[in-house]
């Protein structure tokens, strides 16, 4: 048996990551704790300003960075980024899949079209991407972590207008246990983090540009939460360094749920 040394435990060097949706909220506190490990991480995001701003930024501190412009809806951008990632850094260890789309529609007034892409993005992306990464990862035959970003959705719903979300978040986790299973002899681990409330753009919150009727939503899901607060996209960061690094060896097929205690209430 080998133990890895305590101050290795969570070094990255030397590994290559991408993170979907890197660019912001969630993404960019996943990004960000990855790069200080010391991996290479490719941001792949839809939003090109956001995107290089951040990969600059984290550049600019030292960290090793590069952006792509990434669709995760669209089988030709997935393949891109994963051939981007190789093609830059020159191996590919570590994908996150986070990128994920929430709009809050009820079923009897939401059009197909919505509830086609919130499974496109936040579902078929996973598979296709997955799919693209483990063949690299099993063709350099060094193992590999993937980590997908779920939901308490994923478990319980969390209000009304969240059907096709909660579809998406339950199938993500259906996905993430069966493709553990298949990868496992491989030494690739696929496991999965289900944040509650987090200050994100997304949420409305990670700009400081709430609308009045956001606002009273936040309030009221707050009171819900036994921590009394949103989380902040770092505590999803620090859980996906985790799943990640050597420091969760033995773990494939799991699901750590990040949300100040909320699904006890
Ligand atoms: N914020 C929360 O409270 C919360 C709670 C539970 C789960 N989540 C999950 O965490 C993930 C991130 O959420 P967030 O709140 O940070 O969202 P966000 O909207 O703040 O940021 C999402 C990022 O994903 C990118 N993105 C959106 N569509 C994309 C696409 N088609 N291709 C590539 N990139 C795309 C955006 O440009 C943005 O950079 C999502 O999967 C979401 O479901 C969030």
């Amino acid at each position: 048996m080998t133990n890895t040394p305590f101050n290795d435990l969570l070094s990255l060097a030397s590994q290559t990551a991408i993170v979907t949706g890197g660019a912001l909220g969630i993404g960019l506190g996943i990004t960000t704790r990855l790069a200080q490990a010391g991996a290479n991480v490719v941001i792949a995001d839809i939003n090109e300003e956001s995107g290089t701003k951040a990969s600059a930024d984290l550049n600019a501190q030292g960290y090793k960075t590069a952006f792509i412009k990434t669709d995760v809806s669209l089988q030709t951008d997935v393949d891109a980024a994963v051939k981007f990632a190789t093609t830059t850094f020159g191996s590919l260890n570590i994908l996150v899949n986070n990128a994920g789309i929430y709009p809050n529609t009820p079923v009897m007034d939401m059009d197909i079209a919505v509830f086609e892409k919130i499974i496109n993005v936040n579902l078929k992306s996973v598979f296709m991407l997955t799919k693209s990464a483990a063949a690299v990862m099993i063709q350099q035959g060094k193992g590999g972590k993937i980590v997908n970003i779920t939901s308490i959705d994923a478990l319980h719903p969390s209000g009304v207008g969240l059907a096709a979300y909660d579809s998406s978040k339950h199938g993500l986790w259906g996905f993430t246990k069966n493709v553990a299973l298949e990868l496992a002899p491989h030494n690739i681990t696929v496991n999965a983090v289900a944040p509650g409330g987090i200050s994100t753009p997304g949420t409305g919150m990670g700009s400081g540009d709430i609308s009045p009727a956001m606002k009273e939503l936040v309030e009221k899901f707050t009171q819900k939460i036994p921590m009394k607060k949103f989380g902040d996209p770092d505590d999803i960061g620090k859980v996906v360094l985790f799943l990640a690094s050597d420091m969760s060896s033995y773990m494939t097929g799991s699901q750590i749920v990040v949300d100040g205690g909320v699904l006890l209430s």
